[in-house]
Formats: C-alpha cells, structure tokens, sequence
C-alpha cells in the first residue's frame, strides 16, 4: 500500500511541486469525458482535489480513476500544483489541486445507503443516519464535533491536574444510587434474585473518596438513568464528576468558574465574562426557571397587587389560593406579531405547564385592546408604569400558584423568544443559580422530595429551621447554567452524621430504609467525614452549546434513538435461554413488538 504523506486537509500553496501521497474516501467524483477525471478526496483533515488528466496516466491508472464511486477507500499519489482555475475559497485547501498519478484501491464500498454530506443530512431521516451512523460520522460536522469533545476532554483533565485532582473510576455495578430517576438494573449469576444497579452518578462513591483522604477527586464517567430520553437528555451520558474537601461553596465556585472560562476560552476563543449568582428564588420570580436564559430580557412582573384591585376573576380566584400571585410579561412589539393564532398556541403551551390559560392583552395608541382590556379599565396606567408598557407591546399574564403561575409563564418566554427572533448568535450568558430550597412538595406522594438529592447540605445559617420550617429551608446548592441549560450541578454535602439522619426522615426514609439503601455512606460519615462539597458538569450538554446544537445525539457517536434504541447494533435484543437458565431468569410476558 502507498504510504500517505499528508492529511487530504493539510495541503496549501506552499506545497506546490511536492509529490505527496493522500489515503481517504471518494467524497465526490466526476468524470467530465474529456479526459479528465477529478475526485474530492476526504480524510478526517478535510478534502482536497485531485484531478486525473487520463492522457498521462498509464492505462490501469485510468481504469482504476474511472471506475470510483462516492466512498470507496483509495490512496493516491500525486503532484500538487497551484489549482487551475478559480481557488475554492471554502476549503481550506481550496488553492491548491492534486494531478494525480497513481490510484490505489484499498476498499470498495457497496452502494451507500447515506452519503456524508453536511448539506444532505438534514433532508435524510435521524434514524436512517443513526443506522448507518459509521456513515453518518465521516460527515465534516459530526468529526468537527467529536473533536470537541475530544478536546473538551483534554481541558477537563489538564485544568483539574494543576488544580490538584486525581481522576479515581468508581464501580459502574453498584447499589442504587439517589439521583431520584430509575435504576438500570443487572442481575447476580452469583446471587441468583440478587441485583446490581448501574450508577445513576458517583455520587456517593465519591462522597467516600472524600472520606478516604482523596480530597480532590475528578472522573469522566457514564451515568445511566433508565428514563426516556428528550432533545437535552439521554439515559446514558456522561458527566465531568468532582468533589473536594476542606472547601465551603465559593471554594467551589470559583474553582469550577475557573474551569468553564478556560473550556470555553480554549475551545470557542470567548471569554465567558461575568458569571452572575442568582438566588434561585429570584431566578423562578424574574424567569420563571431554575436555568434562566438571559440572552434576552422578557421579563415576569409580579402585579399581584395590581391584580387584586380588578373585577377579573381568574385573577382573583388565583390570588384567593395558597401562595396564588398573578404575573405579566412584557412583550415589545408584540400587538402587531400576536395574532389570535400566536396567544392561542401560546396559552396550550401555558396550560400544558398548568396554569387555566393564559390571558393576554395589547397596549396601543388607544391604550389596552382586545383579551382582558375591559377588565383593566380600573388599573390602567399603574400596569402601564409598573410594565413601562410602549404603545405597540402586548402583555401575557398568568394567575396561579406561585410555582405555576411563573414555570407557565417562564416557559411561554422562551417560546415568544424563539418566535420573534429574540436570541442572538454565538452569544453565551452563563450563570449561578445558588440558594435552591432544599425539598420540594411532593404532592403525589404528599411528602418532601430533596430537590438535588439527598446528602445536600442546608446553608450553615438555615440549620435551625430544617426541621421546624422544611419547605422554607434553603440549601447549600448550585447549578452552572449557561444559555437556558443546565450544564451543572453540585452542592456542599452534609458530613455529619445527625444531619444526615435528619434529612433523611424529613425525606420519609426510615432508619432501615435509609440503612439498607445507603448504609455504608452513613457508617463512613462516622469515621472521620471531611467537610466536602462538589459538582459534575454534564459533558454532553457542555459540547451541545460550544457547538452549537440543541440535539444530544448530534455530541455522541453511538447516541439512543428517542425510544431508547440504538439502531445500529439494534439493541436492546433478547438473549439466549442459557444465559437466562444462568440468571435464574425467565421472561414470563413477551414485550409488545
Ligand atoms: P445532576 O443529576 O444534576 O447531578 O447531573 C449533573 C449534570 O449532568 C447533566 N445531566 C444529563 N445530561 C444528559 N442526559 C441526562 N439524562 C442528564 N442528567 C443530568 C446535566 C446536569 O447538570 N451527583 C450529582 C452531582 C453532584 O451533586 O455533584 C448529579 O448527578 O448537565
């Protein structure tokens, strides 16, 4: 075989009048008749042209440069000459060509099914791509990508080493752990009935390491949560996984805003600028979400007071209940771009989050028109001043409880920026959410649920009101957010024992239960527990925003369809009934095809 001598990307003008030799896949071929054949030739470096000028070539050359097809594997030697014609200014190569003087094959490929053309991918269905995905990858944007995240990898191993981590595996077959989604289990051969779970995070393996004197551990880890996956998340993914002992939480901060800046610095050349801390309470009240995009301004006002001088009855039977408020959103512009269309499909989105509906009103020249106007007669120009409210904007209100009322309207203002173009390019707005509360109401199952997860730390000066005041008991938590996503999370954990303890039966878990599930990290707490606290980034979603998609399985290379299969291996599949005899398994109901 002819050994290659460059990448099909790497030749430029100043290698005119070398003989180099290039190794790759026909990326395009076209043989014009008049002696001339040229073939794109692609390798992960990119493409170059290579042209064949049949008259000098001897004839296997030319039955070989005739007879290509789009991907079939070839190596070619030849001279580089400054390109004939006009320079392709979109390939990086794009000043030079290839006369090609001998052709090699090293693979023919059948007929593909899919070609890897960026411009065509779209145009061919997911699943088909996913199918042939050792296809799909040879595309410039999907290699641009796992480099990324190649080197997202990099940056994570080399910012943590100087800062002092070891990276440390934890055991992938463990006892359940408490992310709070469902366990992917595997059963024992050696305990018939027995099981493992696969570990839905380190998290208390590395709460261990802290207490094994580790004090800072990283790992770049699958996570695995058996729950369906969404254009964001997908049941195995991975997690860029930190603790640290001896640190209170702007330890932590700091040294994990350190690390964004770096990634994002390195990998996009941005500077993430100033990353705002944001009580979470204040994040729901103002954005109506615990990861608030601030690429744009919509706001939510609280006119509660307001609401409560009208005639309006959903607004007053809202005010009326528990913690019932009534919120409003400014829209700029949006009397002309709201047609009755436009609300009503933004009121359903509003309902699909809980709220009755979602009034709506324009403000013109003529002062408030159509929706609720007649019921605003009273409180006109204070909602005018309180919204500072232009001629030509339209307000969208929502009336409920509280967490309702702003996750409604929260999510109808990422829906009317989207629509009208209100998210600017290849700008990035990260954040802290901080102060998260520490459980929230689980109303199914009428008890408190931890909001992160159960070895959350209350804030040192929320200790007193743990017990007396749960619901209004602020923890020790952050997420790193970054345009809307919630790329991180992380908390100080509790080290001591009692405390421990006493989450445990505010979360409704009794001493055995608590024992039996996660035992071996309370005995560790007694002997000898350090102060520790961390985090873990979701790399999937890190590599999602520095390249720019909102499609997960566009950041992995063997991703899960939206039903959990993996189209190319077909897995899930059933196994042979030996390896059930072995389990001591049998399937007693056939799963709907
Ligand atoms: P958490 O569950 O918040 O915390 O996960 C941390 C980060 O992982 C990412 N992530 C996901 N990415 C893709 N698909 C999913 N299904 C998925 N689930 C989570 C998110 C999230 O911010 N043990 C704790 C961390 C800690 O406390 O240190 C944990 O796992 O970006």
């Amino acid at each position: 075989m002819m050994q290659r001598t460059h990448g099909c990307g790497d030749l430029r003008s100043e290698h005119a009048g070398e003989t180099v030799v290039l190794a790759g896949w026909v990326n395009t071929f076209r043989d014009q008749g008049k002696g001339l054949v040229f073939i794109d030739l692609r390798d992960r470096s990119g493409i170059s042209q290579v042209v064949f000028d049949l008259e000098d070539c001897d004839d296997a050359t030319v039955e070989i440069a005739r007879s290509l097809r789009r991907e079939d594997v070839v190596a070619i030697s030849g001279l580089v000459r400054p390109r004939e014609g006009k320079a392709n200014e979109k390939l990086a190569t794009g000043h030079i060509e290839v006369m090609g003087q001998a052709v090699e094959v090293l693979n023919r490929t059948d007929n593909p099914p899919i070609l890897p053309d960026d411009h065509e991918a779209e145009k061919i269905s997911e699943e088909v791509r996913l199918t042939y995905r050792y296809i799909d990858l040879r595309r410039p944007r999907m290699q641009e990508i796992m480099r990324i995240r190649h080197d997202v990898a990099r940056i994570t191993r080399e910012y943590f080493d100087e800062q002092g981590f070891l990276e440390i595996e934890t055991p992938l077959l463990i006892k359940s752990t408490p992310e709070g989604a469902r366990d992917f289990i595997v059963p024992s051969r050696i305990y018939p009935g027995q099981w493992y779970a696969l570990p839905q995070s380190p998290q208390i393996f590395k709460q261990i390491l802290m207490v094994a004197g580790c004090d800072r551990y990283l790992q770049i880890c699958k996570c695995l949560r058996d729950e369906d996956p969404r254009a964001d998340r997908q049941a195995e993914f991975t997690q860029i996984d930190l603790e640290l002992s001896f640190v209170n939480r702007d330890d932590v901060l700091e040294i994990m805003e350190g690390f964004m800046r770096e990634v994002f610095k390195r990998v996009l050349d941005h500077d993430l600028g100033e990353i705002p801390r944001m009580p979470w309470s204040e994040a729901m009240d103002r954005f109506g979400s615990d990861r608030p995009d601030l690429r744009f301004d919509l706001e939510l006002t609280d006119i509660s007071a307001l609401a409560a001088k009208t005639e309006f009855k959903v607004f007053t039977d809202a005010l009326a209940k528990d913690h019932g408020i009534v919120k409003a959103m400014r829209v700029p512009g949006g009397a002309e771009k709201f047609s009755r269309k436009v609300t009503d499909g933004y009121g359903e989105l509003a309902k699909l989050h809980g709220a009755g509906g979602l009034p709506t009103v324009k403000y013109t020249d003529n002062g408030f028109e159509t929706g609720i106007a007649k019921f605003l007669t009273d409180i006109g120009d204070e909602l005018v001043s309180t919204l500072e409210l232009e001629p030509g904007d339209a307000v969208l209100f929502t009336a409920d409880r509280q967490e309702i009322a702003n996750t409604a309207l929260g999510t109808v203002r990422l829906k009317v920026a989207e629509d009208l173009d209100l998210v600017p390019k290849g700008v990035y707005r990260a954040l802290w959410v901080v102060d998260f509360p520490m459980f929230k109401w689980d109303e199914d199952n009428k008890r408190w649920a931890s909001e992160h997860h159960p070895f959350t730390a209350p804030r040192a000066d929320q200790l007193d009101i743990l017990e007396s005041d749960p619901g209004g008991c602020l923890s020790d938590g952050y997420d790193f957010v970054v345009n809307g996503s919630e790329a991180g999370g992380g908390s100080i954990r509790i080290h001591n024992p009692e405390v421990q303890k006493t989450v445990f039966s505010l979360l409704n878990l009794s001493d055995e239960e608590a024992k039996l599930k996660f035992g071996f990290l309370l005995d560790a707490l007694r002997y000898g527990a350090p102060p520790h606290g961390g985090i873990a980034f979701g790399l999937d979603r890190l590599v999602m925003l520095l390249a720019g998609t909102d499609n997960i399985r566009d950041v992995i290379a063997f991703p899960k369809t939206q039903s959990g299969g993996d189209m190319m291996s077909q897995a899930p599949g059933p196994v042979d009934a030996a390896q059930l005899d072995e389990l001591q398994l049998r399937v007693i109901e056939q799963a709907p095809a």
